[in-house]
């Protein structure tokens, strides 16, 4: 399939990633099911596009014609065969568990057409194990966006053990035609190369509180003030998701041996349900 032939998009999951990767297909023109297990989930990534049309439009990096067209291109669904039924791309952003992930591939698998290409958001996990839940491996690999996804421009391709070359390139150019630089990632590792560096970061940022060598505040300090980066350690993890950042972990704690063991203040975050933004609570409090 060439990028002119792709004319529908399904993203599977309206979270956090899931409708934020709607929200930059439809600015990009194409149509897209936006789809989750339930009414609630699904309506509550479709009111968050509605809003961030609404701040891009506020903020003059969309005008309000472009907003309301976007928003149009939007269908929200539950029913997953419904979703993918006529699709060429499926861009699956459901939650970052093997288990999980596997499950609805073995359903796309029967519900989508031959020539639709599937590609996941995972942040971590092996493109190869995802992909040999289907028969279409080939044409299966990562596209790694980041949060807020119509912000960050970086998109990692990763290929799989069985992806061809094809498959690739399409998704390369369909990146590029949703304004994001893509960067393929040759080697199918845990965590490919953004969280390679980055979990490690909130990891340890969390381990010098657990510690009491600093506290949050400071340790957000030096982030922002040391090194440059736009959010403190703690601000990043609240605006990712504690358990997404966690779940990375602890793949790559299994995979990749005790450097990436999760600290302990992490695990409490997930139990306690204060995830971070998304939640209102993390280790900051939202309005
Ligand atoms: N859509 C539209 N507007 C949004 C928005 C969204 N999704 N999210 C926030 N905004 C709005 C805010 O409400 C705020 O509006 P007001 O000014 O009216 O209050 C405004 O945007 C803030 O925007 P600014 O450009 O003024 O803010 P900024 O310069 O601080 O940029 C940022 C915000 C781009 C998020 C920046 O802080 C940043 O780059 N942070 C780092 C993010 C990052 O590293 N992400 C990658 C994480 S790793 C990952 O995602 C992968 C993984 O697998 C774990």
């Amino acid at each position: 399939m060439e990028l002119e032939d792709v004319q529908r998009v399904a993203v599977l999951g309206a979270g956090n990633m899931g409708h934020g990767i709607a929200e930059v297909a439809a600015l990009a023109g194409y149509d897209v099911t936006l789809r989750d297990i339930n009414e609630e989930f699904v309506q509550n990534g479709y009111d968050q596009i509605e809003w961030s049309l609404g701040k891009l439009a506020e903020k003059d990096r969309i005008n309000d014609e472009e907003a309301d067209a976007a928003l149009e291109r939007i269908e929200p669904l539950v029913d997953l065969e419904a979703a993918v039924a006529d699709v060429d791309v499926v861009i699956e952003a459901v939650p970052e568990k093997m288990e999980i992930k596997q499950e609805v591939y073995a359903d796309l698998e029967s519900y989508a057409p031959d020539r639709t290409v599937f590609a996941t958001n995972t942040s971590s996990l092996s493109i190869t194990d995802l992909s040999e839940v289907t028969e279409r491996s080939e044409r299966f690999c990562g596209m790694h966006f980041f949060n807020p996804p119509i912000r960050m421009p970086l998109v990692e391709v990763i290929a799989g053990a069985h992806t061809d070359e094809a498959t690739l390139s399409l998704i390369e150019a369909l990146a590029e035609e949703m304004d994001k630089t893509p960067v393929r990632v040759h080697k199918d590792s845990p965590g490919f190369i953004v969280n390679r560096i980055l979990v490690p970061l909130m990891n340890e940022a969390a381990w010098i509180v657990e510690s009491g060598d600093a506290n949050i505040e400071t340790v957000d300090a030096t982030t922002k003030y040391g090194l440059g980066l736009p959010m403190g350690a703690f601000e990043l993890a609240d605006q990712v998701g504690i358990d997404v950042g966690y779940h990375v972990l602890e793949y790559m704690h299994g995979e990749l041996g005790d450097a990436y063991r999760p600290c302990p203040l992490l695990a409490e975050k997930v139990e306690a349900g204060d995830l971070g933004k998304k939640t209102g609570v993390g280790f900051y409090e939202y309005e």
